[in-house]
């Protein structure tokens, strides 16, 4: 259904509010021609409600000739701030910005945050922003999750389908992705609800089977026979199955980097609001498949980089799989059993 643009200005005030956005606070909002106009005039618009001090910067897509899809997140790496001094002295100067485009694992983004600006990140469709506008209890339920994985040495996940994987933990932090930025230097994206972190690297060992049904982003497909990854020394070695392992590999073969390949995030969904189903009712191109990636009780993989926690690995291929019917425990104690919340 479309929003009206009373309902969509009423929920980026609460996301601004939930943000902590104040009178004076200077905050840039970046934009570029996928951003949807809805998103970018009620974001002005709750800004200056809220009293804040708004530039709009717009910037010009990139990766074009290298990107094999228009999904933002099919290319990662250089972004428009990229070799631009300009737009980043805006960003630095900023308490906030908006990122309405994707910067995501770029070391424009991490130097920003470590300067202390605060980034929220918003792309997804009007209808999808209201449906799934964060709460309190998210971060409550994010962050008790956050307590438990950064307590835990060895995160073990199992399903009927095959998978039998197991990763060691502590080189890397957790990550919460609750939905607002109530601290300084904190990044996060509207909508989500999920708890990640990073393996040890090349301390990730199994099988992982993506069943039938299961999804896999970029590629937005729901899958209709499994593919297995055999998972060595924190990298997929082996990625086989049908037509879909076909495409997978076909696909991440295009970006001619090995440390495509290596186990990125890992997680799980915890926000009850998010479906799996949702991805099946878009047209691939109007989503960036948020809904998948957060719905609770799902296992969320994913392959490439590791900027975001501070990491070398500046891949441009990133792949997330978020698999239904697993069980996932941190030393031995469920977190997620047979696809649910524990
Ligand atoms: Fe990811």
């Amino acid at each position: 259904m479309p929003v009206s643009d009373h309902e969509l200005r009423a929920a980026w005030k609460t996301v601004l509010g939930l943000s902590k956005v104040r009178v004076g606070e200077v905050v840039t909002v970046l934009a570029n021609r996928s951003t949807h106009p809805q998103n970018l005039a009620a974001a002005t618009a709750a800004l200056h409600d809220l009293g804040a001090v708004v530039t709009r910067l717009e910037l010009e897509p990139c990766n074009a000739e290298k990107s094999q899809s228009r999904d933002p997140l099919a290319y990662l790496g250089d972004t428009p701030l990229t070799g631009n001094p300009a737009a980043m002295a805006a960003c630095l100067a900023s308490d906030m910005v908006l990122d309405l485009m994707l910067l995501l694992f770029s070391p424009e983004q991490q130097q920003i945050l470590e300067s202390g600006t605060r980034i929220l990140l918003a792309v997804e469709p009007p209808e999808v922003l209201v449906r799934l506008v964060p709460t309190l209890e998210d971060k409550a339920r994010v962050g008790a999750a956050a307590e438990r994985l950064a307590a835990s040495r060895v995160m073990r996940v199992k399903s009927p389908a095959g998978t039998d994987v197991c990763f060691q933990l502590g080189q890397y932090p957790p990550v919460q992705e609750y939905g607002f930025v109530d601290e300084q230097g904190r990044w996060d994206h509207w909508p989500s609800g999920f708890i990640l972190t990073w393996p040890n690297e090349g301390q990730s060992e199994g099988r992982i089977v993506i069943d039938r049904g299961d999804i896999v982003l970029p590629l937005k497909r729901y899958l209709s026979d499994p593919i297995t990854l055999e998972v060595r020394a924190g990298y997929a070695t082996r990625i086989d199955g049908g037509l879909e392992a076909e495409l997978l590999r076909e696909y991440m073969e295009g970006f001619n980097d090995p440390e495509g390949y290596a186990i990125s995030h890992i997680g799980w969904g915890l926000q009850p609001r998010a479906r799996w189903s949702t991805l099946s009712l878009y047209d691939r191109e109007e989503t960036i498949a948020m809904d998948a990636r957060a719905f609770a009780g799902n296992f969320l993989f994913s392959l490439g980089p590791n900027l975001e926690v501070g990491g070398t690995r500046n891949t441009a291929c990133h792949i997330d799989v978020p698999l239904r019917g697993c069980t996932v425990t941190l030393d031995d104690e469920p977190v997620v059993i047979d696809g649910s919340l524990a």
